[in-house]
């Protein structure tokens, strides 16, 4: 395993206790603390439990249908998510209550009803079916935090078209590398995003993405500012470009909601892997929207007069899953932010907070350690008395993080949820449920009633430190991989029978709990943005001056891991600080700004193995300034030690 568990050792050893709050345990929707067994002993029942919390136009057949690694879900059931999200709230008080409140970085502020945000959907849809948009097809999905993303999403939704959303901060090299793969018919985009103050070129990486594409049709522009859009120089090409506000101030009326089959596919999602290529996660529509409805509501405990903010990008299936589409079926008041926690000042968070009576709050350790650097005294200006509760997501949470969050942001009255999943899982999968489960600083605890996690070895026997597993079939987990459903099997259903590998180590404590200790395989965790080495590495060389180039993931204070490159150039080229911030430079030009290596060393040769394989462990080693572990194997072991005392010197 790649991961320093020496370090980690010692969390086990946390001894502090953290009980469900007494307020919580009497309220709490999840209140049974049989619930779990109850869900073990019959799972497909207790999920069909959940199911029928959610509008079926018709019934399934079957619960589940498992042919390993093949999983359907609610056989023959019919539904439709936009419906569920929001239809079928407009019966209900839901109709005329906040579905979505969102500030943007300058501070203007938008409220959309669900009876308002359903009518804009609908009318979206239209737009996209006027469009040639039909059921199956692809629509690519890059836009800035506003409303029209979410909007986006549930038109296709809503007429049964699979939306790929791409991170605003992709650049456009990899838009149109996910545009390709995804044979996307048209994309959704904005002029400009903001971001600290200053706006994102959006339209403009997109036309430079749709120079490399052949599959768009039309690019639908939002109006994010007419100004900033024009001095960025936005151009419209006639014929494919069209602006958003004139589609749906033309257009008359909505559509009606598609009858979809439990699983026919909702969305694909672009993920790192170990390949230097991203991977479509495909997601579909009956089992993943039960399990995200469920989670929402008990894990965040939701309820009626809530007002929730999960500040994650949409961009991430956290966005996808906690942002929109469980909050939404729950019937929740989202509210959603456009900007940086640090813009204009260290306490626009709880500012926000503040201003809109935040209750459930679900963020990144990244952020808290940021939070926790900045300083007490920005949370201490600002009003936090609403809030309930706090989650945590995206990698593992250092116990003094999650004190921190606990006293100073939830005043040690919240429960903190620290929540783990994945792009693949869909949903939510390792959790206290906030009125049951005693938490212990670090650990995501125990499985959501209906998962089955546990830890196993390479031979697939349990143990009390190896490798986290899944062992059964869950609601929201992925189907297949977008067009290559052999390397669906190959990574995450090889390693044991049957059993599905997430690709994180873990550990069991004495009282039970699952400690999550990141990855062992080659996809690094920078500020909770999973990036892929052979990403990196595939950048790094795609520059002319590089021969080879290793990339590892180094300890970071801040973001969890940075990136640490090891390159060696080719024949006379220079090396020297300007090679490297230009390298990184190119790695951004490349992938976007979330991969820029923190540090590029360069070195005559890199550790091999004998069979030729780099040895990432050494460099890890090295990067992060330990000593040198055994290099028994290596090809040259000279080579290690001129590495090490070039970094020891400086010369990086
Ligand atoms: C890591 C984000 C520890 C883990 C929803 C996983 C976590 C990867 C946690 C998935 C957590 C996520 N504790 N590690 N609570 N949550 N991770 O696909 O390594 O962007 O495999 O999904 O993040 O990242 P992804």
């Amino acid at each position: 395993m790649s991961q320093d568990h020496g370090a980690m050792d010692s969390l086990l050893h946390e001894e502090r206790r953290i009980p469900p709050p007494a307020p919580f345990v009497e309220a709490a929707h999840a209140s049974d603390p049989e619930v779990w067994d109850r869900a073990a002993a019959d799972p497909e029942a207790y999920w069909a439990e959940w199911a029928r919390e959610l509008d079926w136009f018709e019934p399934w057949e079957k619960v589940l249908e498992w042919t390993p690694p093949h999983a359907k879900w609610f056989v023959g059931g019919k539904l439709n998510v936009c419906h569920n999200c929001l239809d079928r709230h407009l019966t209900t008080p839901r109709r005329n209550k906040a579905a979505l409140i969102w500030e943007g970085e300058p501070g203007d502020v938008r409220v959309m009803t669900y009876y308002g945000l359903q009518r804009r959907v609908s009318k979206f849809a239209h737009v996209l079916r006027r469009l040639g948009v039909e059921k199956g097809d692809r629509v690519a999905i890059y836009l800035p935090m506003v409303p029209e993303a979410a909007i986006a999403m549930l038109a296709c939704a809503r007429i049964g078209a699979i939306h790929s959303v791409v991170f605003g901060g992709f650049s456009p090299e990899s838009l149109a590398g996910r545009i390709n793969d995804a044979e996307a018919k048209v994309l959704i985009t904005a002029d400009a995003g903001y971001r600290r103050g200053s706006a994102v070129p959006l339209k403009n990486n997109a036309d430079a993405a749709m120079e490399h594409t052949d599959s768009i049709e039309h690019c639908i522009v939002v109006e994010r500012d007419s100004h900033v859009g024009r001095e960025l120089g936005v151009r419209m090409k006639p014929g494919r470009d069209i602006w958003y506000h004139e589609l749906m101030r033309d257009i008359e009326g909505g559509v009606d909601c598609e009858v979809m089959d439990s699983e026919d596919p909702l969305y694909i999602l672009y993920t790192s892997g170990t390949t230097g290529r991203p991977k479509g996660v495909v997601h579909t529509t009956g089992g993943y929207l039960t399990q995200v409805h469920a989670t929402t509501k008990w894990v965040f405990d939701l309820k009626e007069e809530d007002r929730y903010w999960c500040t994650a990008d949409v961009g991430w299936v956290t966005g996808h899953s906690y942002i929109v589409y469980g909050p939404l079926a729950a019937g929740a008041t989202v509210f959603m932010y456009e900007g940086a926690p640090d813009w204009p000042h260290r306490g626009r968070f709880w500012h926000l907070c503040e201003k809109y009576g935040i209750t459930l709050f679900y963020t990144a350790p990244t952020a808290i350690r940021a939070f926790m650097r900045w300083g007490e005294e920005w949370p201490e200006k600002y009003d936090l008395s609403q809030l309930r509760l706090l989650g945590t997501v995206g990698e593992p949470i250092n116990p003094e993080a999650w004190m921190w969050y606990h006293q100073v942001i939830g005043k040690e009255r919240c429960p903190i949820v620290d929540t783990w999943w994945q792009t693949e899982t869909g949903g939510i999968m390792i959790t206290p449920l906030p009125g049951l489960t005693t938490t212990t600083p670090g650990t995501a605890t125990r499985a959501f009633p209906g998962v089955h996690a546990t830890i196993l070895n390479d031979e697939g026997e349990e143990v009390d430190a190896g490798y986290l597993a899944i062992t059964k079939p869950w609601p929201s987990m992925l189907r297949t991989i977008w067009g290559d459903d052999e390397r669906f099997q190959a990574q995450y259903w090889s390693k044991w029978d049957g059993i599905y590998f997430p690709g994180d180590g873990a550990k069991r404590d004495e009282d039970g709990n699952i400690w999550i200790l990141g990855r062992v395989d080659d996809v690094l965790n920078v500020a909770g943005h999973r990036i892929g080495t052979m990403e990196v590495e595939s950048a790094l060389v795609d520059d002319e001056r590089v021969a080879e180039a290793a990339v590892v993931g180094k300890h970071h204070e801040l973001k969890g891991q940075s990136i640490a490159a090891f390159v060696t150039v080719k024949e006379g080229v220079e090396t020297g600080t300007s090679l490297a911030d230009e390298l990184k430079a190119h790695v951004v030009e490349k992938i976007g700004a979330i991969a820029r290596p923190e540090l590029i060393l360069f070195t005559g040769d890199l550790p091999k193995t004998r069979s030729g394989k780099i040895m990432r462990r050494l460099l890890k080693d090295i990067a992060e300034g330990r000593a040198v572990g055994d290099t028994t194997t290596l090809a040259d072991p000279a080579v290690v030690e001129a590495l090490k005392r070039r970094y020891d010197e400086g010369d990086a």
